[in-house]
């Protein structure tokens, strides 16, 4: 059996595949990119195949072929990426999960992970944001999340589709230099011994990091979590339960490695406080635990790939 991972080029999609092959599974790699490269070690059990999944047709054709086991659908448009083109983020993430959803009806029965974001909480938070939190997006990408996520549950309850999601923070490692993300290339520039300066985080920009292969880990203990133990459906996950501000992360760095020099984005305005996540639903549901709960581990990790590069 064949397990399917849309936007299986990217960089969650990569790891994640990795970690499946570890496992023996068999993968299928999907996404819009001309050409995907199977991860070290997955050479023998990766496929690639280009897609559109905002393409309905393919889509449902690519499922009836090959009736995978599990979908993991990663493949959208980013954040800043949906906001100058809303148009195609409609498209993409909602038009195209929906579609997914649709054939998966047809098809199934397959169990669906969907990538979500703590991007759709947004107005009127407090300290911090559980799986009951009201959820006010200020984005179009976290409004496109959270509909997918609303008719999930919906496909869920009616047609009894096993859809099942996390909402990432922030998700960093070492490559990563999607707009916005200010953290890896930092820590990359530390632990060479460049100079830094950042292009996205102004001194009081904020975080709540979630390292890779933690992500990848998340989503494949859940999709593997008994039935019985799944009420929420979707639920917050995080690794750092802390708010990091990209300046302490620099004074962070210069503790760390000496000599090390950084220079902030300009301050656009001053941000209220990023909300810490509260994700004692995986926890409690179906054991979630982070590996890489703090700067000190996550920057050890990232360390490692320079000495061993994947
Ligand atoms: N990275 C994060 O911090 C973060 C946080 C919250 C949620 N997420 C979600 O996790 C998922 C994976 O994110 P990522 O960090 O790996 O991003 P990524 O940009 O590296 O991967 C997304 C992949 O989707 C593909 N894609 C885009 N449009 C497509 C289309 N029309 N058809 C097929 N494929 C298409 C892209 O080519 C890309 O390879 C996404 O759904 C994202 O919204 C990521």
């Amino acid at each position: 059996m064949t397990i399917l991972v849309t936007g299986g080029a990217g960089h969650i999609g990569t790891t994640l595949i990795k970690a499946l092959a570890a496992k023996g599974e068999h993968i299928l790699a999907a996404d819009i990119r001309e050409k995907g490269t199977p991860p070290k070690g997955a050479e023998h059990c990766y496929n690639y195949r280009q897609i559109d999944i905002g393409d309905g047709d393919a889509l449902d054709a690519l499922i009836r072929e090959i009736k995978p086991s599990c979908i993991y659908h990663l493949g959208a448009l980013l954040t800043e990426n949906s906001e100058k083109n809303y148009h195609e983020s409609f498209r993409v993430n909602v038009e195209g999960t929906m579609k997914l959803l649709e054939s998966v009806k047809r098809h199934g029965p397959i169990p669906v992970f969907f990538g979500s974001s703590r991007g759709t909480y947004g107005l009127g938070l407090g300290d911090s944001i559980d799986d009951l939190t009201l959820q006010r997006p200020l984005s179009f990408y976290g409004w496109g999340k959270l509909y997918c996520e609303g008719i999930g549950r919906w496909y869920w309850e009616h047609f009894g589709v096993d859809f099942r999601a996390l909402r990432f923070p922030t998700v960093i490692a070492p490559g990563i230099r999607t707009p916005g993300h200010w953290a890896p290339s930092m820590m990359e520039d530390a632990i060479t011994g460049r100079p830094h300066r950042s292009l996205y985080g102004s001194p009081d920009d904020c975080g709540v990091f979630l390292y890779i292969e933690d992500a990848a880990r998340a989503a494949i203990e859940l999709m593997a979590a008994p039935a019985d133990q799944i009420k929420m459906r979707v639920y917050n996950v995080t690794g750092m339960n802390q708010m990091v501000r990209t300046k302490d992360l620099g004074d962070y760095l210069q503790q760390r490695f000496d000599g090390f020099s950084v220079e902030y984005a300009e301050q656009k305005s001053i941000k209220p406080n990023t909300p810490l996540i509260d994700d004692r639903f995986a926890r409690d549901e179906w054991g979630w635990r982070p590996q890489f709960n703090s700067l000190e581990l996550i920057v050890d990790r990232f360390k490692l790939d320079f000495v061993q590069p994947n």
